[in-house]
Parts: structure tokens; C-alpha cells; sequence
């Protein structure tokens, strides 16, 4: 019988390495070598005839697929980001910064779960259960009831899981278990896979939904466990500023409900608090000053009002920064180049800062408009609105142009809600920048000059 090996296999080309290195002596590429075990898939196959009887394909009309009542956790944008809720045997994976909140949110959804009479188990590689249970007595509900296991080592969590059955298990993260057969450390890409795929059969076989929790590096990827994406049936991504109170959690993959919902958090004292009238709270909040516009963005299916703020103020450094909170970088250096070129706004040599108030990150094209008006704003010392903050979306267009985005009545019907008007956005009156820019900042303009 062959001996249990372990080999590097890499995942862009398949040549093999008895060691891990950093670049694959095959293809040249840095950081595809994964660990494989070797000796356990020799023993199974060996090539060949195949070993096992033909079976019939099931139509799939005649397929019984049972409609599983789903787990509600109690955390209401939780369960609507889930689709309604855990589904039995599915497997989720909860992806976010380090202090971002992933921890409470689990925990407070197994104490909701447990005082709803289902059996849970909170597995956690990271903290010990006495930091676990300090944790605990913050949080609202039955958190203290959840029956916790302080392990590593991936064959012990298995076994547990398998003789307690939970309904609902946590596995606080898939980075720190650790697979005894394989060399790598823990959190590396082969330990990982292995982990997730192991805890993956356990789950289905005893119909346990469980959520993995995943840390994101710096760039926002699962750290290592991108490989995972395809594995677990639902993906969901936590975030924010942890020096911020607000956090987001949306579906980046759902195989039981839409991609299109967003749950917006707040970080209380007392744990994680949902935010069901986000617009409002984002709206009171809006500053009535030069540099400040309401953005009526889509946050997946559901409009959110949120502040863009922006703050042009002279430099000495060359180039002067950029600095952004919330939207994507590139996007302001397009809007700067486009308000120089073709609004006849430039900042120069200016240091230009745009931040999205309360730490909320917009990713859409409907947002530059906002981005625009808010430096355009910013640049004159224009407060935009008369009595109440204009609010604004819309695409802009490298020669000028705005161009329209989805969701056009949901945004406006949003911003009509809380009483903001005008509704800047691509349309015949406002075709360009100029214009919008003309528009918004025109009349309190003309009445400063007279
Ligand atoms: P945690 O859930 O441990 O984050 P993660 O598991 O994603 O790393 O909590 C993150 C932060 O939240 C932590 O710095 C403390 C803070 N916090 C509160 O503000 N209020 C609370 O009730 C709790 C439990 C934590
Ligand atoms: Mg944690």
C-alpha cells in the first residue's frame, strides 16, 4: 500500500513539487502551489476500468426536493441577506476584516437560535471560551446558552459536530483549524480546502447548516480561501470602517435566495444593532455646508440616501493626494479629469479628500455625479439646496455626458420619501455635467453675486 504522501500541486498548470515554494518550477507563476494528499487518493483510485456499477439519471421533474423550512436567526437584514434564512445542510461563508463584528454576529444569531429551542455549537479556533463568554454576556438574547468548543484541531471539531448534530454550527474561522494529515500551516491554501470540504460532508450527511467565518486580507479577498468561493452555497461579505459604527453585509453568492440585498448594522455597547431606516439616519445626519450632496444609491435591490462629502484645500505636495473612504479611487481621478475638461471646475493642484459619511462603502457608477457635485461644491464654497439637501445620481461619461443608471423611480422615490428635492440625475434637462453642476450650484451662485 502506498505510504500518505503530500505534494504540491499547482492550480494553473498541475505540475507537481515534493515541497512548497513560491513559484511553480512549471509555469512560473508565484503562489499556485497547493497542498494535496497524495497517499489517500492513490489508495482510492489506481486507474483503469471503472470500479463501479452504471446508475440511471433522474429526470428532473421526478427528482423529490424536499422544501426545507429555513432557520431563522433573529437578526433580521441577517436572515434577508440569507434569502430568509439558513437553509438545513447549507454552508455559508462570512467574510470580513479582522474586528469588523463577524464574532458577535455569530454569536448573537446561535443565542437567538437557542432560545428559539434549536441545538447550536459555536466552534472557535480563535478565542478561548472564557474571552467567548465575556463576549457573550454583552450581547442581547441567549447568547450565554450556546454551547461553545475552544479548538483547533480539525479531527476533534469533526467528531463533535458529529456527536452533538447541532442544527446550526459556527466555525469561527476556517483559518485556524487545522488538518492533521497535511504539512502546511494552518490558514494555508491547502489546509483550508481541506478543512472546508471535510466540515462540507459532515454537514450535508447530518444536515447541519454551518456558518464558516473567513478573514479578508487588506485588499478585501478571503485570505486564502478564495477557493472556498465555490464550495459553500452562499457567500456572504461583512462590511465597514471598524473605527466606524455602521457595517454592511451583502450576498456576493447565493444559491437560496438574490445577491441584491444589503443589511446595514450599527456597533453598539450591547452587539450589533440593525438599521432598518438607514436613509433617515444618513440623511439627519447630512451636514447642510459647502462640499456636501445626498447620493440616491441602490444598495443591491434597496435605495439608500447616503452623504457624499468632499474637501478641496490647498497643497504643497506634488501630486497633491487623493484621498477616498467609501468609493473606489479611480473613479474620483475620472470625475476630477472630467469636471477640469469639461465643467470647467479643475482642483488643481489641490489636495482632493471625498469620504461617504458613516462608513458606508458605495460601489456603482450611479455615484459619480455625487462625487462631482460634492468636489464641484466643495471647490466654489457652495452649500447646494435651498431649504433641504439636493440629492443626485448618475453616471458620468468621459466626454462629459451623463448617463443614466438602473433604478432611476426606486432612487427618486427614495429621495421624495425624505423630502429632497431637486432630484439631480441624467435626464433632458441635465444631459451633462455642466449642466448638472450648473444646475446645482447656479442659483445660490447668482445670489451671492447680486
Ligand atoms: P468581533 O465580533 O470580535 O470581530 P471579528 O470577529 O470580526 O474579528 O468584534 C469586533 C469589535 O466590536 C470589537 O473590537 C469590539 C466591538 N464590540 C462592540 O463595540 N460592542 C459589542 O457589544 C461587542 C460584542 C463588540
Ligand atoms: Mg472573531
Amino acid at each position: 500500500m502506498p505510504r500518505a504522501t503530500t505534494v504540491f500541486v499547482c492550480s494553473a498548470c498541475a505540475a507537481e513539487t515534493p515541497r512548497w515554494m513560491g513559484q511553480c518550477p512549471g509555469c512560473n507563476a508565484w503562489n499556485t502551489l497547493v497542498e494535496e494528499n497524495r497517499g489517500a487518493a492513490a489508495r482510492k483510485g489506481g486507474g483503469g476500468a471503472p470500479r463501479a456499477a452504471a446508475t440511471r439519471p433522474t429526470r428532473l421533474a421526478e427528482v423529490a426536493a424536499e422544501r426545507h423550512a429555513r432557520l431563522h436567526t433573529g437578526i433580521g437584514e441577517l436572515d434577508r441577506v440569507l434569502g430568509g434564512g439558513l437553509v438545513p445542510g447549507s454552508l455559508v461563508l462570512l467574510g470580513g476584516s479582522p474586528g469588523i463584528g463577524k464574532s458577535t454576529l455569530t454569536n448573537m444569531a446561535l443565542g437567538n437560535l437557542e432560545g428559539a429551542g434549536r441545538k447550536t455549537l459555536y466552534v472557535s479556533g480563535e478565542e478561548s471560551a472564557a474571552q467567548i463568554r465575556l463576549r457573550a454576556e454583552r450581547l442581547p438574547g441567549a447568547a450565554l446558552q450556546v454551547p461553545v468548543l475552544a479548538e483547533t484541531d480539525l479531527d476533534t471539531v469533526l467528531a463533535t459536530m458529529e456527536a452533538e448534530a447541532p442544527d446550526v454550527c459556527v466555525v469561527d474561522s476556517v483559518q485556524t483549524l487545522h488538518a492533521s494529515d497535511l504539512t502546511g500551516a494552518a490558514g494555508s491554501v491547502g489546509q483550508v480546502r481541506e478543512v472546508a470540504d471535510r466540515i462540507t460532508r459532515v454537514a450535508k450527511q447530518r444536515n447541519i447548516a454551518v456558518l464558516l467565518v473567513g478573514h479578508v486580507t487588506k485588499e478585501g479577498a478571503l485570505a486564502g480561501p478564495r477557493v472556498l468561493e465555490h464550495l459553500v452555497d452562499c457567500v456572504l461579505q461583512f462590511e465597514g470602517e471598524r473605527e466606524r459604527t455602521y457595517r454592511t453585509l451583502r450576498a456576493l453568492k447565493n444559491r437560496f435566495g438574490s445577491t441584491n440585498d444589503v443589511g446595514v448594522f450599527e456597533m453598539k455597547s450591547g452587539g450589533l444593532v440593525e438599521v432598518q431606516d438607514a436613509s433617515a439616519r444618513f440623511v439627519g445626519e447630512a451636514t447642510r455646508a459647502p462640499g456636501s450632496v445626498v447620493l440616491a444609491a441602490m444598495e443591491g435591490s434597496r435605495p439608500l440616501l447616503v452623504e457624499v462629502q468632499a474637501l478641496v484645500s490647498p497643497s504643497e505636495l506634488v501630486p497633491p493626494r487623493r484621498v477616498v473612504n467609501g468609493i473606489d479611487r479611480n473613479r474620483l481621478a475620472l470625475v476630477l479629469a472630467v469636471l477640469a475638461r469639461h465643467a470647467g471646475i479643475g482642483a488643481g493642484s489641490a489636495d482632493v479628500f471625498v469620504n461617504v459619511a458613516g462608513g458606508v462603502r458605495i460601489d456603482e457608477p450611479g455615484a459619480d455625479l455625487a462625487v462631482a457635485l460634492a468636489v464641484a461644491s466643495a471647490v466654489r464654497g457652495v452649500t447646494m439646496g435651498e431649504s433641504t439637501p439636493i440629492a443626485c445620481f448618475g453616471e458620468i461619461g468621459l466626454t462629459g455626458e451623463l448617463r443614466s443608471v438602473a433604478h432611476d423611480d426606486r432612487r427618486r422615490a427614495e429621495a421624495a420619501k425624505f423630502g429632497l428635492s431637486p432630484v439631480l440625475s441624467p435626464g433632458p434637462e441635465t444631459p451633462t455635467l455642466r449642466a448638472a453642476v450648473r444646475a446645482a450650484l447656479g442659483a445660490p451662485l447668482a445670489r451671492v453675486a447680486a
